[in-house]
Order: C-alpha cells, then structure tokens, then sequence
C-alpha cells in the first residue's frame, strides 16, 4: 500500500472510531490501537504534507493560531427565535397558526444555551464553521470547529450541505475548567453559555481542543433541495449522516401534546448535563412553514419557550426618572449591586406609575428582580415581610427632571411625556438614536460623547451632526480626543451621508415607526419627496403599514420642524434616496393583492414574494372579497377554494413565470 493509499485507511478508520466513541457511545477500536493509527498517520502527514487529506483528525488537536477571524457571510441569513414566557404564550403562538387556516403538527426540541453554528460540507466533507455573527455575517472559526469531536469531519454520504446547530459545554466541563483557573488566579467563567462561546471564539484553536466543546445540530435551511419535507426528518437526516441530534424531542400532534412535553422537561432540566434555557416549538411541515414565512427576524413557524427566568433578591436604593426621545418618562430602580444570569444588575426598569404603584414598591425594600433573556431587567415584586421599617409610599413627578415642563398623561395610557419637544433629555435621545447602528450608524458617536458635545453645546440638533467639522479645532483641543479619533469621526459622520433612504428614514424617529417599516416605505417610495407627500391611503395599502404607523408618518410629515430638518440636511448633502432594488410601476402588479398558495417549485415562495413588491404588487396571506389574484401551485389549500367561490382570478406557475418573464 502507498503511503496516499494508507493515509486514507487511517483517515476512515480514526474517523469511524471517533463516530463510534463520541456519537454512538459504543466504542469498538482500543485506546491503544487508536492512539497507535494516529500516531502513524502524524508521521505520515509530516513526511507526505502535500498528501494530508480535507477530512484529517490529526487538526482535532488544535492547528492554527491568528490575529482575528476573517468575516464570512451565511449563505442564508441565521435567525433567531421570539420568545413565549408561559402557557397562555404558547396557546397564543399555536392560534395565531391556526388562524392562517392551518392545524399543524409540531416537533418540540431542547433550547441548547450555547453558541449558534452555521457547517458547510462539500462532497461529504467539513470546509467550514462560522459564528452567527449579526446574523447575516458571522466569523470564520473552522479551525476550532474541527477540534470538536461530535462534529464529523466526513459525513456517512458524500452530500453538500449546510446546517446549523449549537456548540456547548457540559455542566461538569464548566466546573472543572473554573477550578483549574481560580488555582491560576484568572477570572471565572459565569456559565457554560459565556464557556462555550469564549472557548469557541480563541483565536489559538489548541485551547479550544482542550474544553471538550460538544455540538448537537436542528436546523437546514434549505431542507426541499435535499428532498425533505418535515423537520423530523431533517432531524433523522443529520443522524444518519452521523451527526449528533439532541434525542430528547418529541413530535407532538397538537400544542397540548407541546405543553406536557414542556412540562415533562421542565422537571428533568436539572438532570441533563448541560444547560438549556428553554424548548423549541416548530411547525412539522416544511411547506406550512413556508406559508407561515418569516419576520425580519424570525420564522412565524417556531418559537422559543423561554423557561422561567432566575430571580434574585436585592435592596432598592432609590428611584430615579429617565425621559426617552419620544418624551416617554420611566422610572428605573438603582439597587444594591446584585449578580444575576453572568451579570452584575445595578438597575432595573419600573416601567411606569401604575406599575409601581400596584406593586406597592418603596425606595428601601427588598425587591425581587428578574432578567429573561436579553431583556432589560425588571423588578418583580416587593419582599413585603423583609420592609423593616415604614418607608414613604413611592409619588410620581408631575414635572420633568431635566426641563421641569409639566408633565401629561393621556388618557387610557400608562406613560407620562415631557412635552417640551426642546427639553435636553429628549433631545440627546434624538441623536443618540439617528446615529445608532441600525439608523444613520455613525462610528465614533457614542451615547457619552452626545451628552458631552451636547452640554458644551457643539451639538444641539441633528444638523449639527453634520456641521461638526466647521469645528475641528475646537473639538480636536477637548480633553480626550486625539486629532485622529476626531478626523475619525468626522470621515464617519460624512460616510453616513451616503447611507440609502431607509437609515435616514428610521433614524427620523417617527414614533411606532420600525426599521423593517422603514425598508419597506423607502422600497416603495424610492425617495424622502414622495415619503413626505404621501397621503394615508397610500401608506396604508402597503402591507406591513398599519393605521396607527400611517398616522404617526402623516404627523410627522405635517410638523413645519421636521420639513425644515429634511430640507437642512438636503442642504448638507444627506442621501435621500432608497438605494436598493427600486418599484416599477407595472399595471398587471400596481397596488393589485396577492395569495400565494400550495407548493411552488418554480421559485422560493421568498423570491416571488420580493418580485411581486418589486412590480408594485402587495402579498398577503388569506383571501378575501379584496385579494386580486391567488397563485397557486402544487397541492394548493382551502385559499384556493376560496378563490373559486369568490371568484378571483387564479394564475398557475406558469401564468406566474409568463407575467414575471414579459417585465
Ligand atoms: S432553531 C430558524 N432550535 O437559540 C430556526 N435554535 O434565538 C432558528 N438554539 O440562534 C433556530 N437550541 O442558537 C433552534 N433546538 C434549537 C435550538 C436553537 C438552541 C439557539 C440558536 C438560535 C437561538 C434562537
């Protein structure tokens, strides 16, 4: 045998051994014998470097060492869940389904509290792992990936394929490697979530070999292509494919058989070796999961369960008032410093008056405070036995702290405004939120800085952004910024005048106002002009525009203070055209409504959708006396029915492609 031929032998032999131990648990190759294989296969790789095979295991241990990690963009983008909280949420989520005409079955997973992974193989074969990054971008990490024993580096089949999972670390991992570092005096770990992510992300790949990161795969994006209709089976795919699937999931046929299996867990979590922050609802069927579709941030067709989350004790120290942009006062709890979840809590959110005064909650109580997930987190209930002493009943301001206006409170509403549209408070909000990443994403704009050139008085409104370089000296002879982080800034801030429509559009601020509305608006209006011309009926006949946004948009757009602001920035040479895929105006597509229904093979239901905008038209989901057109493709629902007894003009993906081709 030549030394290319052998050097495969080993590579299949310690790959199947490693399947077997790691996956399988069942072991069949000795310690000895496996220890012996790799030894030779080292020896021959370094003799033969030109022959080292994609799929060795020699790199388990730890190959590269880099500066940082080279960016990579997912082929599709990697989403996130919403989250439901308690029962009621769950029954929620499974109406909400139903109400789209459909009865679904689900499969209920474990929520793996780890870090996101996205794998792509080629022919069978690893090329490469990457971090969720913000979704659309992650990081490079394939080299650490591959020291990762439960995921293959060859698969059973010689498939390309791209699939998603989580890489954690066991309860006892967490443990040990903490003891290891206080020996050594280096900060510990809060939990295995932060273990997992930190070891995941190191940029010498031998001190990930060595935390025994473990990975369990749930999601393919693009299950169709690979002949699957249903995520059980994709779930039975990436098994025979030798990947490690979580076994504790169940496929339920109704939201109750989903509750018990969350309730069963819920008493079993403690047990597991890992930690989990909750379950996974997904609808079963992959084509009712394409009729569901998505949010800009996550499937309609699952939804996380988060378990309910930690609380902790601590005194409130005091209470003090924030006002946001909109004039919105909140009171916020100072406490007593107190670790929650991995972080340290030093404040937390009152919400409002009503909420404080139900909860009876007074400056000295010991309060319980609660974080679930990401939020900001709030303060629970008051300890009433532990209240010592008397303590002064909580009293809302009536005047703004930072403006002393008197505050309003509208009717039926919980929240007091500051109505002074001048009052410094709101307007630093106003810019920190113009600058902020999903908005006009200025670097180097920092919510300190604002304050700062706010109080010397360099920047008042949001024009001013764009006059700062009328005062670069000035600004360069402030203490704490070099002439470089001011020229910085300043590059940024004119970069930022390129920025198409929708940034400047959501960065405006107009209230109930989001950016997937701002993407939306700008698509179809294509410049600030038609935006601010544009009358109720037309805002409203887009989908996604509801009547309070339209609303809010024709107020802003009637204020002489916001026409003026749009008029100086155009002075500046702030960008006010959408810079994206533009509408055309087609007679066949123009404002017409459009259900798409059944299986399409033609094109991703996504991509029709997108088309169809693009011409003019608007898609929605169930069809009534108002849609003009039903699509339908193979196997098509009760919509199609429908459209037969309303009489609605019906185009099959032939029709489709003719009146998409003719464009
Ligand atoms: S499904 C489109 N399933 O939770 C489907 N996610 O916010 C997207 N996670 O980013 C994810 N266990 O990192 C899914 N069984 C599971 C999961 C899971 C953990 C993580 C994942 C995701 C986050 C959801």
């Amino acid at each position: 045998m030549n030394p290319k031929e052998r050097m495969k032998q080993l590579v299949d032999i310690l790959n199947e051994a490693n399947y077997e131990y790691y996956i399988l648990d069942n072991p069949k190759l000795s310690d000895f014998e496996y220890d012996r294989f790799m030894q030779e296969l080292q020896e021959l790789e370094e003799k033969n470097p030109d022959l080292v095979l994609p799929d060795t295991p020699t790199k388990r241990v730890g190959s590269s060492v880099v500066s940082e990690f080279k960016k990579v963009s997912h082929l599709y983008p990697m989403l996130s869940l919403g989250n439901v909280f308690n029962e009621d949420e769950i029954i929620a989520f499974d109406e909400r389904i139903k109400k789209q005409g459909f009865n679904p079955t689900y499969v209920c997973e474990l929520k793996i509290d780890g870090l996101g992974v996205d794998l792509i193989y080629e022919n069978g074969v690893l090329v490469r792992g990457a971090t969720r990054g913000d979704g659309v971008v992650g990081e490079d990490i394939t080299s650490n990936v591959k020291t990762i024993k439960t995921i293959p580096l060859r698969l059973k089949e010689d498939v390309s394929i791209e699939v998603r999972g989580e890489i954690y670390i066991d309860k006892e991992d967490l443990i040990r490697i903490n003891k290891e570092r206080k020996m050594e005096g280096l900060e510990l770990y809060q939990n295995c979530r932060n273990l997992a992510a930190g070891s995941a992300r190191q940029l010498d790949s031998k001190i990930t070999a060595k935390r025994n990161l473990k990975n369990f795969v749930y999601n393919l994006p693009n299950p169709v292509d690979h002949g699957i209709y249903c995520q059980s089976d994709v779930l039975n795919y990436f098994e025979k494919l030798g990947f490690m699937v979580n076994p504790k999931r169940r496929v339920c046929k109704n939201i109750n058989e989903v509750i018990e299996f969350i309730n069963e867990m819920t008493l079993k979590r403690e047990e597991l070796p890992y930690d989990i922050d909750g379950m996974v609802i997904k609808v079963d069927d992959v084509t009712m999961q394409d009729n569901l579709g998505y949010t800009a941030r996550s499937p309609k067709w699952a939804v996380a369960y988060k378990f309910p989350a930690m609380e902790v004790t601590t005194r409130l120290k005091d209470i003090i008032f924030t006002v946001g942009r909109t004039g919105k006062i909140t009171p916020n709890a100072i406490l007593e410093p107190v670790k929650l979840a991995g972080s340290t809590i030093r404040r937390a959110t009152l919400h409002n008056e009503d909420y404080v005064k139900q909860k009876d909650i007074r400056v000295g109580d010991i309060v319980a405070i609660r974080k679930a997930g990401d939020v900001i987190p709030e303060v629970v209930k008051v300890i009433k036995e532990r209240r010592e002493y008397p303590l002064d009943e909580f009293k809302m301001i009536d005047v703004c702290p930072f403006c002393g206006s008197k505050l309003i409170r509208k009717e039926e509403e919980a929240n007091h405004y500051c109505p002074n549209p001048n009052c410094d408070a709101r307007n630093i909000e106003k810019l920190i939120h113009f600058v902020s990443r999903k908005a006009m994403n200025i670097d180097g704009l920092g919510e300190r800085i604002i304050e700062d050139f706010y109080n010397f008085g360099y920047l008042k409104k949001i024009t001013d952004i764009y006059d700062l370089k009328y005062r670069q000296e000035e600004l360069k002879s402030l203490e704490g910024f070099g002439s470089k982080s001011i020229n910085n800034l300043l590059d940024a801030i004119e970069e930022s005048k390129n920025n198409s429509l929708e940034r400047l559009l959501f960065g405006l601020g107009i209230r109930h106002f989001g950016e997937k509305s701002a993407k939306i608006i700008a698509q179809k209006f294509s410049n600030m002009d038609s935006i601010v011309k544009a009358t109720f009926e037309q805002l409203t006949q887009i989908v996604d525009v509801g009547d309070i946004m339209a609303k809010s948009i024709i107020e802003f757009f009637n204020d002489e203070e916001n026409l003026k602001l749009i008029e100086e920035l155009k002075k500046r040479d702030v960008n006010m055209e959408y810079h994206g895929k533009k509408t055309v105006i087609d007679e066949d597509f123009y404002n017409k409504k459009f259900v798409i229904t059944g299986t399409i093979s033609v094109m991703p239901r996504d991509q029709i959708k997108d088309k169809i905008t693009e011409l003019g038209g608007i898609t929605t989901e169930s069809v009534s006396k108002k849609t003009d057109v039903v699509i339908v493709g193979d196997q098509p629902g009760s919509k199609y029915d429908k459209a037969k007894e309303l009489n609605i003009e019906i185009w099959n993906e032939d029709k489709l492609l003719e009146m998409f081709n003719k464009k």
